[in-house]
């Protein structure tokens, strides 16, 4: 299966931080922003990633993330011209998708739960259809909004609902079978002249292989659009790390754990970071499985 990590978009919301900045690069709290929608990739096993941005900012993230050795994965890059809707990506990423499983996600998407590596692997695994993940929202009406009928089947999804019908919103993270492209090319721009992801989701929707995951309490879901939501993002990863000295979202610790890189490569990495909590963390990671 291959991945991408769509980081397009201007960033509206975030002015005047993203007036020279891409919205995906800045900080939540020790790391960009990408980090942690790349390392949820990871954790769903997924090595081939294919990275789209403006081309503006195309070559910050280039310049960010190289060509992938560092973590141990494939690095592809691509331009999305226009903000012409998520749903694009497909269209832009076909030839290197080339009939194979892609999942998606969005670069201001962070998603941590416990469990996680098995929900995001059972999901890669599924061989048809394609699966979203749902999380209870106070203010469905930002996102897309899925409900469901008594037997707790999904029934309909709808973006951005004036009277949403429920309060689960669809999260940024969507694995799609080899049809994905073939799909996203039937479908017609919206009201807002965008290639919707929900109108992609109807269409597995419609043929009964939408299968929704629905994330409980154990889960945080935070999109890091808005200074608000940027901020509770930074403090929730500080939260953690400080308590449990544990690291969220960082693609190295993810590839020494999967088994991408050695210790010996960690620590060289870990060197690179100089004198951060980061480095410091990651250093006694890979002296932890020395010898
Ligand atoms: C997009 C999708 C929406 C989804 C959300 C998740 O919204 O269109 O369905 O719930 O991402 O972050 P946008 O960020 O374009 O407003």
């Amino acid at each position: 299966m291959k991945g991408i990590l769509l980081a397009g978009g201007s960033g509206t919301r975030l002015s005047p931080m993203t007036l020279a900045a891409s919205k995906q690069l800045l900080p939540v709290y020790d790391k960009p922003m990408v980090y942690y929608p790349l390392s949820t990739l990871m954790l769903a096993g997924i090595r081939d990633i294919m990275v789209i941005s403006t081309p503006e900012d195309l070559p910050q993230f280039r310049r960010l993330l190289g060509d992938g050795a560092r973590f141990g994965v494939r690095f592809a890059y691509a331009e999305q011209p226009r903000p012409d809707g998520i749903a694009e990506a497909f269209l832009i990423g076909r030839d290197w998708i080339a009939g194979e499983a892609c999942a998606l996600a969005l670069g201001d998407n962070l998603i941590f739960a416990d469990h996680l590596s098995v929900l995001l692997r059972a999901a890669s695994a599924r061989p048809r259809g394609a699966t979203v993940f749902a999380y209870r929202v106070r203010d469905p009406e930002r996102y897309g909004v899925v409900s469901f009928d008594e037997a707790g089947h999904a029934r309909d999804i709808i973006e951005k609902p004036a009277q949403p019908e429920s309060n689960w919103a669809v999260t940024g993270l969507y694995f799609y079978d080899e049809r994905v492209s073939d799909f996203a090319a039937a479908i017609k721009p919206s009201a807002r002249g965008e290639l919707e992801i929900t109108d992609l989701n109807r269409r597995y929707l419609e043929e009964g292989s939408l299968h929704v995951e629905r994330l409980g309490r154990g889960c945080a879901w935070l999109d890091a659009g808005t200074p608000d939501s940027l901020l509770q993002a930074a403090t929730f990863v500080q939260t953690i790390q400080s308590r449990q000295g544990m690291l969220v979202g960082c693609p190295e610790e993810v590839a020494f754990r999967l088994g991408h890189i050695d210790a010996a490569t960690l620590h060289a990495h870990a060197m690179s970071l100089g004198k951060t909590e980061l480095g410091r963390v990651l250093a006694e990671l890979a002296d932890d499985h020395h010898g």
